[in-house]
């Protein structure tokens, strides 16, 4: 069977874990975790990382921290549930803005939603390892007092070239932008810890405060449990951090073969793919096409047939059962990407010889 984008291990990992099993931190805390937010402070340069159970909390920590519930949140409809769940914890009302040309949260729809209700905050998920056009809606933000998640869920290792106010250029990770990001590492990530997430903010006291929001809220300067407000138990286990410190060794390798494999789809396949913002380095974690005239569910089935994994893209969050009724921004652009297009096996291990065979498959419905 050939996966969408299975784990794909650097060889360090089972030494890290025996060095966790010969020290027996076997807990939720241990020099792993602080290594490993390490690590994802230095690739990406954010000032503050904290290691998480996964992403989906990590986003839900953010709100909390920030204060927003009862409120209205603003997030893309063209996303996976985890990006919208958080926002529901808090009984926050959810408003889902339509994507533009890049598969993103569009900017203008964001900004009628903004005049027309009373948001506090916008969840930006940056989609298939690509990036969203952040400038503009960071702007928006700034000028009307809402804060900016991004939700890096999918996007480790992308990265914008910034122009600074000086008129030089800079290296900007996603995820370091708003006043928190959030990374996820479960099973079919770029890089996977089998299930977990890292929470980055440049504001050290932000960040902060979300690390004792998920260690249950115990006060760190009592040692007899001490708690002044609600906390959660959404810590990632040394275990895991241990897989994540030798996954992070070979980020850059993992995107470089991901990209590779991404050219090779594009040579094969006289189709479109999803396009890469300007001024930015997408990750291509996930190779997504969109057909000219092919049935993606049909296409699915004969891959299927052929022990290949596929899956559909983001089916709209407006039009699940759960948000029925909900307020949404619509250009028809997610309803159209989700009739067309598909996800492509895009897992590191695969050789151009795969990518072809696949792409003959493809061709063949
Ligand atoms: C866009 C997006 N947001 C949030 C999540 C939630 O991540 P996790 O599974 O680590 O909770 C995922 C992935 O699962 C995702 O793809």
């Amino acid at each position: 069977m050939i996966y969408l984008s299975p784990p794909h291990m650097s060889g360090k990992e089972i030494e890290y874990i025996k060095e966790v099993f010969e020290s027996n931190y076997i807990a939720p805390v241990g020099e792993f975790i602080n290594k490993f937010e390490k690590s994802i402070k230095n690739y990406t340069d954010a000032k503050n990382a904290v290691a998480v159970c996964n992403a989906t909390s990590g986003l839900h920590l953010a709100l909390k921290v920030l204060g927003i519930k009862d409120s209205q949140v603003a997030v893309s409809t063209f996303t996976f549930i985890g990006s919208v769940n958080p926002i529901l914890y808090e009984r926050n009302e959810p408003i889902f803005i339509d994507v533009d040309e890049y598969w993103h949260m569009d900017v203008e729809l964001l900004e009628k939603a903004i005049k027309k209700n009373n948001i506090k905050a916008v969840i930006l998920p940056h989609i298939y390892g690509q990036v969203a056009d952040i400038e503009p809606i960071l702007k928006l933000c700034k000028e009307n007092g809402i804060y900016l998640i991004e939700d890096s869920a999918e996007s480790l290792g992308a990265y914008y070239k910034w122009k600074m106010e000086n008129g030089e250029w800079r290296i900007r990770y996603s995820g370091t932008i708003g006043e928190f990001g959030v990374y996820s590492f479960n099973g079919n990530k770029l890089l996977t810890t089998s299930s977990g997430g890292v929470l980055v903010s440049n504001n050290e006291e932000l960040a902060k405060k979300a690390k004792l929001l998920s260690t249950q809220a115990k006060e760190p300067e009592f040692v007899e449990y001490v708690h002044k407000e609600v906390g959660f138990n959404y810590r990632m286990s040394n275990v895991l951090a241990a897989i994540g410190v030798g996954q992070m060794e070979v980020v850059e390798e993992r995107i470089a073969k991901k990209r590779e494999i991404f050219n090779w789809y594009r040579e094969f396949l006289n189709e479109e793919f999803m396009p890469e913002l300007h001024n930015t380095r997408g990750t291509r974690w996930f190779t997504t096409v969109v057909f000219k005239n092919k049935n993606p569910f049909e296409v699915m089935k004969r891959l299927q047939e052929n022990q290949i994994e596929s899956r559909p893209l983001w089916n709209p969050m407006h039009l699940q059962p759960l948000f029925k009724g909900a307020k949404v921004y619509l250009n028809g652009r997610s309803e159209e990407l989700f009739k067309k297009g598909l996800c492509l096996p895009s897992g590191t291990t695969l050789t151009k010889e795969q990518v072809k065979g696949i792409c003959e498959i493809i061709k063949s419905v």
